[in-house]
C-alpha cells in the first residue's frame, strides 16, 4: 500500500513527466510546426487572410496527398538549414500553385454545377483525387474488355 507522501511524488512525477517530453522535443523542433510559423507573405492563389494554422493543414494534406514532405516544394536555406516557405526558388512550388488555381476551378465552376443525390459527401476534387498519394498521378488502365455474347 502507498503512502500519502509517496503517492503525492507520483502525482508530481506524472504530471512533470509531459513538460519534460514537451521540453526535450522543443530542442529539435519539427519544421513543420505551426507555431514555428511566421505570418504567410507570400500567397498568390491561397486567401491571403488564411490562418497560419488553416494554412498548414491544407499543407499538411497536400504533403500527404501527393506523398511527399514540404521539401518537395518548399527550398531550403542554405544559412539557417530550414525551410523558407515564402522563398519561390523551388519550382515544384509554382506546378503547385497552378495545381491548387485548377482544383478550385474545377470545384468552383463546375462540380459545383454537378448536383448527385446519391453521393451528397463526393462533391469536390482534392489532390488526392487524381495524385492518390504519388507525386505524379499514375496513368488509369482499364481492365482488359470482356468478350461480349450478341
Ligand atoms: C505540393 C506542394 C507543397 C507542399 C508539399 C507543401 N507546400 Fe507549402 N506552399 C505551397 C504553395 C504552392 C504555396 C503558396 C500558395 C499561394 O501562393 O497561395 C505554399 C505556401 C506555404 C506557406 C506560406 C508561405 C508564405 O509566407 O507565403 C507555408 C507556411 C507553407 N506553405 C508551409 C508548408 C508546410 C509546413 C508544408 C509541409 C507540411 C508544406 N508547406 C508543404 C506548396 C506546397
Ligand atoms: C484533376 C486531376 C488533378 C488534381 C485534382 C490535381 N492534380 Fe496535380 N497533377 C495532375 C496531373 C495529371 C499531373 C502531371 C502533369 C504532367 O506531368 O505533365 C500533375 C502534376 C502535379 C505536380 C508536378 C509533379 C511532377 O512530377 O513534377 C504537382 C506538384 C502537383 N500536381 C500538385 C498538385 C496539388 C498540390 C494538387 C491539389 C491542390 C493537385 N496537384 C491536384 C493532376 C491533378
Amino acid at each position: 500500500m502507498m503512502n500519502k507522501a509517496s503517492l503525492v511524488t507520483l502525482a508530481a512525477i506524472l504530471s512533470l513527466t509531459p513538460a519534460i517530453a514537451f521540453s526535450q522535443k522543443a530542442k529539435t523542433p519539427p519544421q513543420d510546426m505551426h507555431h514555428e510559423l511566421p505570418k504567410p507573405t507570400n500567397l498568390q492563389v491561397l486567401p491571403r487572410d488564411i490562418p497560419p494554422k488553416e494554412l498548414v493543414t491544407l499543407m499538411r494534406g497536400y504533403a500527404g496527398q501527393l506523398g511527399v514532405k514540404c521539401n518537395y516544394c518548399h527550398a531550403r536555406d542554405e544559412q539557417t538549414k530550414k525551410l523558407n516557405f515564402a522563398s519561390d526558388a523551388n519550382p515544384q512550388k509554382a506546378n503547385a500553385r497552378t495545381m491548387i488555381a485548377m482544383t478550385m476551378e474545377i470545384n468552383q465552376k463546375y462540380l459545383s454545377r454537378i448536383k448527385d443525390p446519391d453521393m451528397p459527401m463526393v462533391s469536390k476534387v482534392e489532390c488526392g483525387t487524381c495524385h492518390r498519394g504519388h507525386d505524379a498521378p499514375e496513368a488509369y488502365i482499364p481492365p482488359p474488355e470482356k468478350p461480349e455474347h450478341h
